[in-house]
C-alpha cells in the first residue's frame, strides 16, 4: 500500500491541534514505564474517565513496580475491585514480579522483551514503547484505528488480519521523521476521542480533514460481523444469618480469587430474592439470587465488613440490592 500524503504537513498540523487542544490525563505526566503499562491495562476494556480514579490511587499505593511485586493478591485485587475484568490485574501482579525477577526491576523497552511479559499483547508493548520510550510503535486502539481508516478510506475490516496489517503499515508510515512518537499517538488517540468520534465524526474541527480520504466516513471503519449475544442465567445462594453473609472464593477463571456468592441448584418453586442482569464478554448473564444455607464450602464474614473483600460488581451489586429490599420490608 502506498500512502500518498505529505507527512510532514500532516504531523504539524495534528501536533499543533494537540498542543492546544490535547486531554490532560494524569498517566501522561509519568513516563514511568511501569505506570504507563497501568494505565494501558487499565485502560483494555474500560473508558477513561472510569480509569482515572483508579489510576491514581494506584500509582499512590503502588508507585514503583517493586511496591507492586511486593504486594499481596488480596491488596492488588481490593484496589482493582470494580473495574471488572480481574485477570487484568493478576496479570499487572505476575507482570511486576517478572519485571522484577527477569530485569532488575527496570520495564524493558524491546518489543519481545515486553510482549514475553505476562498480560502484555501487541497493542500494550506498542503503546509502552511508544508513551514511555518515545519509540516508534505501532500504537492501534480503536480511537487511532478509526482515525486512520477514516485517513486512509480504509474499508478491510479493522478486525481482520489484511485491516490489522493495513493499520500497522499505516500507523509506523505516519510517524516517520521527527516528530515524538508519544506526542504523534498522543494526538492520534484525542483526534479520535473528540472529534473523529464514532458514527457522524465532528469534520468541520477536525486539523487534518484536508488529508482525510475518506467519503463516508460515518460508515468507518468497518469490523467483522460480531457474535450474538447468548443468554444465560445461573442461581445463587444468599445466606445472612447473625449479622453474617456467606460468600465463597471463586476458583476462577474469571474471578479467580475473588468473594462471590455461592452458586446453587435452583430452588424448585422458589421466587428469587434478588434478579440482575449483567454483561460479560458474548454473553449476557441473568443472576437469580435465593435465601439459601450457606453452601458448605463458603466462609461467613461480617456483613459490616464485606464491603472490604474483593469482589465482583454483580456481586456486590446483588447483596447491595438484597440488603436495600430487606431494609425496606
Ligand atoms: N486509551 C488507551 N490508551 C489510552 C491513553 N494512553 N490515553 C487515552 N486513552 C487511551
Amino acid at each position: 500500500m502506498v500512502f500518498t500524503v505529505d507527512i510532514p504537513e500532516l504531523q504539524c498540523n495534528l501536533a499543533n491541534w494537540f498542543r492546544r487542544e490535547g486531554r490532560s490525563l494524569p498517566w501522561r505526566d509519568t513516563v514511568s514505564p511501569y505506570l504507563v503499562a497501568v494505565s494501558e491495562i487499565m485502560l483494555q476494556q474500560t473508558r477513561v474517565p472510569a480509569v482515572i480514579p483508579y489510576f491514581l490511587r494506584w500509582a499512590e499505593k503502588f508507585p514503583s513496580v517493586q511496591d507492586l511485586a511486593e504486594a499481596s493478591e488480596e491488596e492488588v485485587l481490593a484496589l482493582w475491585q470494580g473495574l471488572g475484568y480481574y485477570s487484568r490485574a493478576r496479570n499487572l501482579h505476575r507482570f511486576a514480579r517478572e519485571v522484577c525477577r527477569r530485569f532488575g526491576g527496570q520495564v524493558p523497552s524491546g518489543e519481545g522483551d515486553l510482549l514475553a511479559l505476562p498480560g502484555v499483547g501487541d497493542y500494550t508493548a506498542a503503546a509502552v514503547r511508544a508513551f514511555a520510550f518515545d519509540l516508534p510503535a505501532p500504537v492501534i486502539d480503536g480511537n487511532i484505528a478509526r482515525v486512520l481508516a477514516r485517513l486512509f478510506d480504509c474499508h478491510l475490516p479493522v478486525d481482520s488480519a489484511a485491516g490489522k496489517k493495513f493499520l500497522s503499515d499505516a500507523a509506523m508510515k505516519l510517524q516517520e521523521g521527527e516528530i515524538s512518537s508519544r506526542l504523534w499517538n498522543s494526538a492520534l488517540m484525542d483526534l479520535g476521542a473528540t472529534v473523529c468520534i464514532p458514527g457522524e465524526p465532528a469534520c468541520g474541527r477536525c486539523p487534518v480533514r484536508e488529508f482525510c480520504k475518506a467519503k463516508h466516513p460515518s460508515t468507518l471503519p468497518k469490523k467483522k460481523a460480531k457474535a450474538e449475544i447468548t443468554r444465560i442465567s445461573e442461581a445463587r445462594g444468599l445466606c445472612f444469618l447473625n449479622g453474617k453473609i456467606w460468600l465463597e472464593k471463586s476458583a476462577g477463571p474469571r474471578w479467580k480469587g475473588l468473594w462471590i456468592l455461592p452458586e446453587i441448584e435452583e430452588p424448585p418453586g422458589c421466587e428469587p430474592v434478588v434478579c440482575l442482569e449483567y454483561p460479560i464478554t458474548r454473553y449476557k448473564v441473568t443472576m437469580r439470587v435465593f435465601d439459601s444455607l450457606p453452601a458448605p464450602s463458603s466462609e461467613a464474614h461480617d456483613a459490616e465488613a464485606f464491603q472490604n473483600l474483593p469482589m465482583p460488581s454483580p456481586h456486590r451489586r446483588a447483596i447491595a440490592l438484597w440488603m436495600s429490599s430487606a431494609t425496606k420490608k
